[in-house]
């Protein structure tokens, strides 16, 4: 039996090359940039940092002592300087960096001049707390304008910031702190979600409580509800940025000198805080930013996520603002106050570039196409995803609801850990694939790998990237042997990402979804993603999540949580049906013993389908760790009927 090899079922044969219109004007119109990047991929790196703001050249662009790497060795830059200062400089400080509509509707703009100002400011208030180079700074902030602000203050004076969700409660918050021995936390009096105000305060104060290291609070008035403020302690942004000089002067930062830790949840336990520094991430950051999304002078680039993931830090702050480009911000819930916001949001301020995840497509999908149909979409050029694998079906929706089938689809892979994007299509020269992420992007090496490390050419492995990029890790905050261990150990200087993959006839790779999640039945291993996207391929669903459950003949017999498309009824019938349709697109191998509807499915706050909970339910286990959980409810309402069913 092959243990170290997964099984590939599914058998996607739709591609979409670039619409002709797309690849004249995009920014990458041949191979040539591959080629050059192939040959000599660090001259390659090195011309893309070249056009960043520099106070000193490098004088190596990379030193690799595996499993660390540096790159741009002996440069100098700041981050801010580059997001801002050379903008204005070049007399784009009247250009729009940021439109941002809030929840209950109001809308700013913030040009690059303001937002330079309002960098310093808070730059100096950091400064005024006591807050030197080097110093950890928190942030705990809904999606407003001000989080850029903070983050790129922290940058400006050399003080790395650990931006955490603000979805997380205050025990997370509390851990991430204390990890990070943050001296500042910049957090708000509350923000809005969903027509309900959220109280950031009082989970900061509760979180502070047992934070040792932290000497002030900076609170943000967002939404006007009475807070308490401990005095000595805690100061309003307002009063203090008021007060504040417009200029600040930037610490000159090493290329290494690190911009910020961001964590992120390992399988089990404490969370990992991952390090990232300043000069090879805002090179990797501002080149995939150009080049995938394509950005030019004139679009209106829309970038989805929170600012507390990694996708908000690279392409949402330090990639379109490195650009100078303009940007879309939304603080709130897709559904608020109604199904339609986002393609409101989209039509309102003409976003040509937008990008999302599979989870919030998913949504949409389950929501109708009504709701896109009731608005001009006719400024959209480029779609993204990224997240997690797309299931073919989802990208197809996608493509002919939001695209309209004019707008290529970039599916990114990448991790908190790679800093930006490593494998996707460039929108002008790739021919698409739903489903595929595609190829690494040129100066990223990615290849398939079994356990010894021998090379697969086509079928299913394990992603490997096998050598240095400049926007990756350098450590796990505090404990580079956990760095080590983690990604480092399963073959010699080879980066192990945890995920799975399969590769096709044209050399596409087709992310299979995490290594863990993997099943095993009757001794083939198989993708979750591809029994997924069986069922999500049939009319009725609209998201589904398998999972292998313990076995006595097949090792493991997989069962399914299956979300319907609004106006669909969960019967008998369409259960066996269900099950059917899979052994009929995939094979009567992956046809699932248990298909269990599901008003929702349990998923992180990120929006990744929480496998290993499903299992525990499956197994009719106590269940695990539910704490990094979007909504607690969903599990335990999931278990209730699974019991139900089984009895
Ligand atoms: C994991 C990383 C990258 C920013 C958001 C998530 C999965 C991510 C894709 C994609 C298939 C994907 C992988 C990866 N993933 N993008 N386009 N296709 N899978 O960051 O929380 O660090 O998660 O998300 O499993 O390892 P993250």
């Amino acid at each position: 039996m092959a243990t170290d090899r997964i099984d590939t079922l599914l058998d996607e044969q739709r591609s979409f090359a670039p619409p002709a219109a797309f690849a004249r004007g995009a920014h990458v119109r041949d191979r040539a940039p591959y080629e050059r990047a192939a040959h000599d991929r660090e001259g390659y790196w090195a011309d893309w940092a070249r056009q960043l703001q520099w106070v000193r050249p490098w004088d190596r662009v990379l030193e690799w002592k595996p499993p660390h790497a540096k790159w741009f060795v002996g440069g100098k830059l700041n981050a801010s300087v580059n997001c801002l200062d050379r903008h204005v400089a070049a007399g784009r400080g009247d250009k729009t960096a940021i439109v941002w509509e809030g929840e209950p509707g109001e809308v700013r703009r913030i040009t690059y001049s303001e937002l330079h100002a309002d960098v310093s400011r808070f730059a100096n208030v950091l400064k005024g707390l006591g807050v030197a180079r080097g110093d950890r700074v928190a942030v705990y902030m809904p999606m407003v304008p001000e989080v850029v602000v903070a983050m790129l203050a922290c940058a400006r004076i050399g003080a790395p910031h650990t931006v955490v969700f603000g979805g997380f409660s205050a025990e997370s918050l509390r851990d991430r702190i204390n990890d990070a021995q943050a001296k500042v936390l910049v957090t708000a009096d509350g923000g809005y979600r969903r027509g309900t105000v959220v109280t950031l305060k009082q989970h900061a104060d509760d979180a502070v409580r047992d934070c040792p290291s932290i000497r002030h609070v900076v609170v943000l008035r967002r939404t006007g509800q009475p807070v308490p403020m401990q005095p000595g302690r805690d100061v309003w942004w307002h009063e203090r940025t008021s007060a504040a000089a417009p200029q600040c002067e930037p610490e000159v930062m090493d290329a290494e000198d690190p911009l910020f830790i961001l964590y992120t949840s390992g399988t089990t336990g404490k969370p990992k805080g991952i390090l990232h520094t300043t000069g090879g991430y805002l090179t990797h950051v501002f080149a995939t930013t150009k080049w995938v999304f394509d950005l030019t002078e004139n679009d209106v680039f829309w970038c989805t996520a929170d600012v507390g993931w990694v996708t908000g830090h690279s392409y949402i702050v330090y990639g379109p603002l490195a650009l100078g480009v303009t940007q879309v911000m939304y603080e709130g819930a897709p559904d608020h106050p109604a199904k339609d916001r986002f393609w409101g949001i989209c039509a309102r301020h003409g976003v040509t570039v937008f990008y999302t995840a599979p989870t919030a497509i998913r949504a949409f999908m389950k929501w109708g196409v009504e709701h896109p149909a009731r608005h001009d979409l006719s400024q959209l050029r480029l779609l993204g995803t990224v997240g997690e694998p797309i299931n073919p079906e989802a990208w197809m929706w996608y493509h002919q609801h939001i695209g309209k089938e004019r707008c290529p689809i970039v599916d990114t892979w990448w991790q908190t850990e790679t800093g930006g994007i490593m494998i996707t299509p460039l929108p002008g020269v790739v021919t698409t694939k739903p489903g595929s992420a595609t190829v690494p992007f040129p100066g990223i090496e990615a290849k398939l790998l079994d356990g010894e490390g021998g090379e697969v050419a086509t079928g299913g492995g394990y992603l490997a990237i096998t050598s240095p990029w400049p926007g990756m890790l350098r450590t796990i905050w505090g404990d580079d042997e956990r760095y080590r261990q983690q990604y480092w150990t399963k073959w010699p200087g080879v980066y192990f990402p945890g995920d799975g993959a399969k590769r096709d006839d044209n050399g596409y790779f087709w992310i299979l979804g995490r290594v863990d999640d993997v099943l095993n039945v009757a001794g083939h291993r198989i993708g979750t993603m591809e029994v997924e996207s069986a069922l999500v391929d049939h009319p009725a669903v609209a998201e589904a999540a398998v999972v292998g459950k313990a076995h006595d003949l097949k090792g493991q017999a997989i069962a399914a949580f299956v979300t319907l498309k609004e106006g669909h009824t969960t019967t008998d019938a369409l259960r066996e049906e269900l099950k059917g349709h899979v052994a009929k697109k995939i094979g009567a191998l992956a046809r699932p013993d248990d298909v269990l509807f599901a008003a929702d499915l349990p998923k992180t706050r990120s929006g990744k389908i929480m496998r290993r909970l499903l299992k525990d339910i499956a197994e009719g286990r106590a269940l695990g760790d539910t704490t990094t959980l979007a909504d607690p409810g969903v599990v335990s309402r999931l278990k209730d009927q699974y019991e139900e069913r089984e009895s």
